[in-house]
């Protein structure tokens, strides 16, 4: 099913050879792509981050778990660059996300990574297309070129049939698979995904995560899962736990 899109890092130049980090081809463990080490963050008395480590390789799809409140969105919003921590640090690529400007972390954000919230985020007066095409477009891409690509993501997707209608004339489950392709677009290095099928029933939730596994898969994007459900989670390579603002490794038992 993923014929299409399989050679996508090899076609752009952004494989891993390309990153530095290890040469392509076999090397078991590769070079963390994103670290955050003891990363502590408050808002006023509450410590919404406590000290929180984390690394992500190339390609890994990693679930982050816990308790409400205990600090799994503000972590995924630290490793965006969204958030700048307290103290401790956060490295993409070996490079200190908090040592750069805001319009280079947001450069960044655009060229590297992806998103995928609860409930899709996207903007209700454009098509569907148009909102999958919107990283190219924001990046420079004509809109013939920006609009065959997202068309191939939108039937990858198993939604092509909704491309001409905006978001609020589709159902939960379709509006999650175009915020997945949307994600996805631009060849991102690192998709967010935060509580991305806590609206969906679980039927159409696996569906979800089924699509956006694969995909990340076969294009090698690490993913990093924001979730509260074990059936989520079980679409991971590996499971971290956060609590109390601190996170741990979770080995998993399957
Ligand atoms: N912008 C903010 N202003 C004030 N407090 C915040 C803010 N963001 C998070 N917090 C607090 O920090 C703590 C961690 O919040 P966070 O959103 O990271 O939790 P979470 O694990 O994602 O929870 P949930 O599963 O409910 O989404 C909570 O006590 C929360 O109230
Ligand atoms: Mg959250």
């Amino acid at each position: 099913m993923s014929a299409g899109t399989a050679d996508r890092r090899g076609a752009g130049g952004r494989g891993a050879a390309a990153a530095g980090a290890h040469p392509d081809g076999g090397a078991p463990r590769p070079e963390p792509l994103l670290r955050a080490h003891a990363v502590r963050k408050a808002y006023g008395p509450t410590a919404a981050l406590d000290g929180a480590d984390l690394t992500i390789r190339a390609g890994e799809v990693v679930a982050v778990m816990g308790p409400s409140g205990s600090g799994k969105s503000t972590l995924l919003h630290c490793l965006a660059g969204i958030v700048t921590p307290d103290s401790g640090e956060v490295r993409y690529r070996g490079q200190e996300l908090s040592a750069m400007s805001d319009g280079e972390r947001s450069a960044l954000r655009r060229t590297d990574f992806g998103f995928v919230f609860q409930f899709g985020q996207l903007v209700p007066e454009l098509t569907c297309l148009e909102n999958v095409a919107m990283p190219m477009r924001l990046g420079g891409v004509r809109r013939r070129t920006a609009e065959r690509k997202a068309a191939e993501w939108l039937e990858r997707l198993e939604v092509a049939d909704v491309s001409g209608k905006r978001p609020g004339e589709v159902s939960g489950g379709q509006g999650q698979r175009v915020a997945v392709a949307r994600a996805l677009v631009d060849d991102p290095r690192v998709v967010f995904a935060d509580e991305p099928t806590g609206a969906l029933d679980s039927l159409n939730g696996e569906r979800v995560m089924r699509l956006l596994t694969d995909a990340a898969h076969d294009t090698g994007a690490a993913v990093v899962l924001v979730t509260h459900e074990p059936r989520v989670a079980a679409y991971s390579d590996r499971e971290i736990v956060v609590r109390d603002g601190k996170s741990r490794d979770m080995e998993r038992v399957s």
